[in-house]
């Protein structure tokens, strides 16, 4: 084996821990996803999918990696493998590589804009701008056939971004990954107090005269009981929860295959978990919203929330607070999503690096960049078809419905394959903390039934959420369920029209070249799976 990478120290694993949860989805995705779902009315669904499905999953996971540590595995392909005699789960572990590449390539984009825009709020470009002005240069930034600034500076900052990560990869856990987490860390808690706190007590020292971000905090927090019969609510709040906590997606498998066997897991994933938990719904709660509604109120910020509302908006309103406080709270700003965003790109690349070092002896080196090649290619089609959707057609296939399926398959595994008498010994070995014996049954039951019934309702989602008439017998599917979305219900499914090609047929080719993608995995597995085997045969002789 030439995998020798090791974590540094505890802090630092859960730094890095953190750090791989602690992403865009806390700042920019989470305000979204509770503002679009009534606010208060997003929390409960949120809270308990946190308790059923996220704190048991975090546990699995973390547990499984360092299982497979112990046989020098360190991606997801070979850990299922030896947790089970049948041949074919380590074709559901190409999820947990796959998932994070596909992932990388659009989420390593938006990290380039949020350097660009730090950069920008540094310079004081936005200094002065109207709402309108602010918006247009976010939307000329994307636009292909926006001149000025497409495709040089978009192309140009995505390709440093990518290289940061890459270098940053290629220097290995110890010296690269966790090195970067201790100090983006705590620069990232800093920075997310200084806003939250700037936001919350903007109306009262008269820095935003007439407005209260109180109107905003009251949105997220008041509890709506009546949302829990929602079943929209429930998929957004389960969906929000897969993606902040980075479950169902090999990355925690990955990092925790490192750890030492007589180290700890329980309470560090407990540290990193409520960790990422404190950033999103203290820190992240408080920053966009309670000052997007200050300013242009809660109508408008219902109406325009999009996970682009941050860069539209932020800079303008920053601009309220006069030029000097302007220019830190944009590089504030920025400058967190940024911190926020590499640690988790970088924990997205590590499952891949696992999985060439192990298999095929590839050098550190030779390992990341290969990986810079494929997430460019990759990558390509989002930039320049970011208009025709493409991008959303990521996000959807590999950050929503793979975690979910990844998810279901290895809790079915860790419980009922492997077995949960040997899966509790996994969990609670070597523990720093009394894990809570009621999650045995939970993991057991409750949360493989939770995600099930997640991932059915996901796949045949009635037309507008109607779950009352789609019962009473007029099931017809909406267009965002699954089926929905790969038969195109609802959309025009030709690829031309008048000579043109349609968004349709954009859509189709980033699904093939996402399937490809997958397939070329999974003959990587199956390669590696004889190499194994060929091995073996060698040292029996
Ligand atoms: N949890 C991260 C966030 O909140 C996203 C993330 C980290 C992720 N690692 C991942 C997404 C691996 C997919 C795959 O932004
Ligand atoms: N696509 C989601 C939306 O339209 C938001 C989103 C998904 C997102 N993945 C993300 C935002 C990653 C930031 C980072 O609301």
């Amino acid at each position: 084996m030439s995998n020798k990478e090791a974590w540094g120290s505890r802090v630092g694993l859960i730094l890095a821990m953190a750090g791989n949860a602690v992403g865009l989805g806390n700042f920019l995705r989470f305000p979204v996803q509770a503002v679009q779902n009534g606010g208060g009315a997003f929390i409960i669904p949120y809270l308990v999918s946190f308790l059923l499905m996220g704190i048991p999953l975090l546990w699995v996971e973390w547990a499984m990696g360092r299982f497979g540590g112990r046989y020098g595995d360190h991606s997801t392909p070979f850990i299922l493998d030896n947790m089970t005699k049948k041949k074919l789960w380590k074709y559901f572990g190409v999820f947990g590589i796959f998932t994070n590449i596909g992932v990388m390539a659009y989420y390593t984009y938006i990290e380039s804009w949020t350097l660009t825009y730090t950069i920008r709020s540094l310079k004081g470009d936005f200094l002065g701008m109207d709402l309108a002005s602010v918006g247009q240069v976010f939307d000329k930034y994307v636009d292909i056939s926006g001149g000025v600034n497409f495709p040089v500076l978009a192309l140009g900052a995505f390709v440093i971004t990518l290289v940061i990560n890459i270098y940053i990869l290629s220097k290995g856990l110890s010296g690269g990954i966790e090195k970067v987490a201790k100090i983006a860390m705590p620069i990232l808690i800093l920075f997310g107090a200084f806003l939250a706190i700037m936001a919350i007590t903007m109306g009262s020292t008269g820095r935003c005269v007439d407005c209260d971000s109180h109107i905003g905090l009251n949105f997220l927090w008041e509890p709506d009981y009546s949302s829990l019969k929602n079943p929209m609510v429930w998929l957004a709040a389960a969906g929000q929860i897969f993606f902040t906590l980075s479950v169902g997606m090999g990355t925690i498998q990955c990092y925790s295959s490192y750890v030492k066997q007589k180290d700890d897991i329980a309470l560090n994933a407990m540290s990193a978990g409520w960790m990422n938990g404190f950033v999103e719904i203290v820190l992240g709660a408080s920053v966009v919203i309670p000052i997007a509604v200050g300013y242009l109120g809660l109508d408008w910020v219902k109406e325009n929330a999009g996970f682009d509302m941050a860069f539209k908006t932020m800079p303008y309103l920053f601009d309220q607070w006069g030029s000097v406080l302007a220019i830190i709270a944009g590089v504030a700003w920025f400058g967190l999503l940024f911190f926020a965003g590499i640690t988790s790109s970088l924990a997205m690349g590590t499952p891949w690096m696992g999985f060439v070092q192990d298999e095929f002896n590839w050098s550190r080196k030779k390992a990341s960049w290969t990986l810079g090649v494929i997430l460019f290619v990759l990558a390509l089609p989002t930039i320049f078809f970011y208009e025709y959707g493409v991008f959303e057609e990521y996000d959807y296939w590999t950050g929503t419905v793979s975690l979910v399926v990844f998810a279901l398959a290895e809790v079915i595994l860790f419980a009922w394959v492997f077995g949960m008498d040997k899966g509790w010994n996994e969990i609670t070995h070597a523990s720093d903390m009394n894990v809570p014996k009621i999650y045995r049954p939970i993991i057991k039951y409750v949360t493989p039934v939770f995600i099930l019934i997640i991932f059915l309702a996901s796949l045949v989602k009635p037309e507008g959420g109607d779950w009352a008439a789609a019962f009473a017998g007029n099931w017809k599917l909406d267009k965002g369920s699954i089926i929905g979305n790969i038969m195109h219900i609802g959309v025009d499914s030709s690829w031309t029209t008048s000579g043109k090609l349609t968004k349709t047929f954009f859509i189709d080719m980033s699904r093939l070249l996402l399937l490809a993608t997958f397939a070329a995995l999974a003959l990587m597995v199956g390669h590696a799976a004889k190499l194994r085997n060929l091995r073996k045969k060698e040292n029996d002789k």
